[in-house]
């Protein structure tokens, strides 16, 4: 049951799809309501755990700390920060009775989890203007769902994006990206994607390309596609400030940017130098910015990447002017350490200044909206743009679209990754934990950079961490200039592991397939926390390491240094897969509580639930080479179980229809059989 209760008029954001009638403010129930509806405090009891809030920092379960929605360009994913790219005010407070909240408000919103008062959640909004929506169930699962189908179905990618991605910044020229491909295929480590930084471009300029590193780009496109790799490009928010060029010309002469209180553009730079942001909550220039894609579109492009749609400023043409003025002032100066700290913050807070955020504004229906006010909508809105044009232009085709920051709302239009990670083992086990609280918020097609983005990756936290990723929706291995070069191919002792654990996420595709499209198009997590699952168990609940994947299994990855094993929990007896490669695993059956459980690098260490099954094909160096219909199925039977799957060509959008669901069951003999109309070839993994 979801209830809505409307404060002030809030801005229409378009998180839900579905209209409620709003109830009267003041009958909120759980919370009391401070300030004139900016202050919302409820108590929570000792144990109750609070889920959500999608990409965020710290654990799966969020008491303890103080997060703020306001989307941010910050690389630096410590411990202390509040805020990360995305903004997903959704909660669930996982009492006896538990409830689920959305706050639906544009603006910078706190969650005091636990902080200031150990046994209050506190949300804090700058005015009074905001959607919240009280969702009643039973249990945790029942409230995503209804929540799910309030903000509608989750971005479905086409089924190669399920394959694994390589990508850097930059492969600069279409040798170098040759190279990659060449690598990978002799060496036989599977791969369909590989991924266009930003030195594509003609000097970062969107919707150009470089012609002399990328002379015969359409050609080049399709000689990739032959060799069954998709190029994926990325897209950037700003718009180079350049005479003559074209996307920044029409935005100028059409108003499409955002405008400063003058009415004049609000002149930021990003790695063009100086440039525009285009007005994304405004519905035109969606429509003019999502119609630029078709440009790639058209030489044979089928994926994007959105990204710095914070939006990043790193100055403003205004913030940049005042800064070197006060410098001025400084120069000659003794500088003690109020004023070098002051000289100091004067460069430092040039980016993504909250000053900045206040100077420009967007025209929503002819009403100027300061940017501040809506500045979470931005990503999502820039996603949008490309997504509701892709729907008129290529009605019944998927395309991969994924974005750096977004709002609830976003994740009908699109995925995300979780942005500039770093080689740490730390930024492992945050991936681990953010995944299940994104799915709650609607974002099923996720994935943080394997290997880590920023600093050193090493050969180890590699293997780990390929490890982990092969479970993930989106799977791709990027990594930031400047640092060590992380492809497979570049630790030759590591890679005959890493091409072995690669292949067998397309072993397992099958299955991982058919569970994303169930929970797309049932509003199901993917990723479960096991509390989600074992909700009398009070040993599950503090796992903050574990995760359950679909209903038949338990991951355990592993995530420290130096380690050959780790400890892990079973809530019920179950059964322990180790594998090495797609037809070199061993089983064993383990009964619930602690164990440790040894993990070599080249191994991938997961439980299958007791009583279930999963379907894994035989494997393949790209998706379109794995077979979908001839399955080995891998069970932990006592009796018998079965096994809900779903296929489908991956590329068109008739997704509801029953011929792309078979029923198949497997008894405790290990005989196997299936029920539906798809052909399928089937075999005991055992
Ligand atoms: C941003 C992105 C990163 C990309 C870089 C250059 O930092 O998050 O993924 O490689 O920009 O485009």
């Amino acid at each position: 049951m979801i209830k809505l209760y409307r404060f002030g008029r809030p801005f229409a954001t378009e998180a839900v799809v579905e209209a409620l009638a709003p109830q009267p403010a003041e009958t909120l129930p759980y919370f009391s309501v401070q300030n004139d509806g900016c202050g919302f405090s409820c108590e929570l009891g000792k144990e109750t755990a609070v889920y959500g809030l999608g990409e965020a920092i710290r654990g799966m379960n969020k008491r303890g700390w103080i997060y703020k929605s306001n989307c941010a360009d910050d690389p630096s994913h410590t411990e202390g920060k509040h805020s990360l790219y995305g903004a997903h005010n959704f909660l669930l407070i996982a009492r006896e009775k538990p409830f689920g909240v959305f706050f639906d408000y544009p603006g910078e919103l706190i969650f005091d989890i636990g902080y200031t008062e150990m046994n209050t959640l506190q949300v804090s909004t700058k005015e009074a203007n905001l959607d919240v929506y009280i969702i009643d169930g039973d249990g945790l699962e029942d409230i995503v769902r209804q929540f799910r189908r309030l903000i509608g179905r989750s971005y479905i990618a086409p089924k190669w994006a399920f394959g694994y991605g390589q990508s850097r910044w930059s492969y600069y020229s279409e040798d170098e990206v040759r190279e990659v491909v060449r690598q990978h295929r002799e060496n036989h480590i599977p791969l369909d994607m590989v991924y266009l930084d930003i030195d594509y471009m003609e000097r970062y300029k969107d919707f150009t390309v470089n012609k002399k590193t990328f002379p015969q780009f359409q050609e080049f496109v399709q000689e990739m596609r032959q060799q069954n790799i998709h190029l994926v490009p990325i897209i950037d928010a700003g718009v180079k400030i350049e005479k003559d060029y074209s996307v920044y010309e029409e935005g100028v002469q059409n108003g499409y940017f955002c405008k400063k209180a003058d009415g004049s553009p609000f002149v930021g730079a990003v790695w063009p130098g100086k440039s525009h942001f285009p007005d994304f909550l405004n519905q035109k220039v969606r429509e003019w910015f999502g119609k630029k894609y078709a440009f790639l579109l058209r030489q044979g492009i089928d994926g994007f990447w959105n990204d710095m749609n914070e939006p990043a400023v790193f100055y403003s043409e205004d913030g940049l002017k005042n800064t070197f003025s006060e410098l001025k002032k400084l120069e000659g100066q003794n500088l003690d350490m109020d004023k070098v700290n002051h000289f100091r913050g004067l460069v430092n807070d040039l980016s993504n200044n909250p000053e900045d955020y206040k100077s420009f504004y967007h025209n929503c229906d002819g009403k100027m909206v300061r940017h501040d006010k809506v500045h979470n909508l931005y990503g999502y809105n820039m996603t949008r743009a490309a997504g509701e044009v892709f729907e008129k232009l290529e009605p019944d085709k998927r395309i991969l679209m994924f974005s750096r920051s977004s709002y609830i709302g976003m994740h009908r239009f699109g995925g995300i990754w979780t942005g500039d990670n770093c080689s740490w083992w730390r930024h492992l086990l945050l991936e681990i934990q953010m995944m299940p609280s994104l799915n709650m918020c609607g974002f099923l097609y996720a994935g943080a950079d394997i290997g880590g983005f920023g600093d050193d990756t090493t050969a180890d936290l590699l293997l780990r961490w390929t490890a982990f990723g092969i479970f993930t929706p989106l799977m791709r291995n990027h990594s930031a200039l400047g640092t060590r070069k992380q492809e497979a191919y570049r630790f030759p002792e590591a890679m005959p592991a890493l091409k072995k654990l690669i292949g067998i996420r397309y072993a397992l595709l099958p299955y991982l397939y058919s569970e994303y499209m169930k929970a797309a198009l049932r509003g199901n997590l993917y990723f479960r926390p096991l509390a989600f699952v074992y909700p009398q168990d009070k040993q599950a609940a503090e796992v903050e390491d574990q995760l359950m994947l679909g209903d038949e299994l338990m991951l355990v990855p592993v995530y420290t240094q130096n380690a050959s094993g780790r400890t892990v929990y079973l809530p019920e007896d179950m059964k322990l897969v180790q594998m090495r490669s797609v037809s070199d695993f061993t089983v064993e059956t383990m009964e619930k509580g602690y164990h440790y459980v040894p993990a070599a690098l080249d191994e991938v260490v997961f439980f299958i639930r007791s009583d279930r099954l999963i379907p894994l094909s035989y494997g393949g160096e790209c998706v379109s080479q794995v077979d979908f219909n001839h399955l080995r199925l891998l069970g932990n039977v006592q009796t018998a179980a079965t096994y809900q799957y779903y296929n489908d060509d991956g590329s068109s959008k008739d997704y509801e229809n029953p011929a792309h669901f078979a029923e198949i069951t497997m008894s405790a003999d290990s005989r196997v059989s299936a029920k539906g109309d798809m052909c399928l070839q089937l075999e005991s993994a055992l």
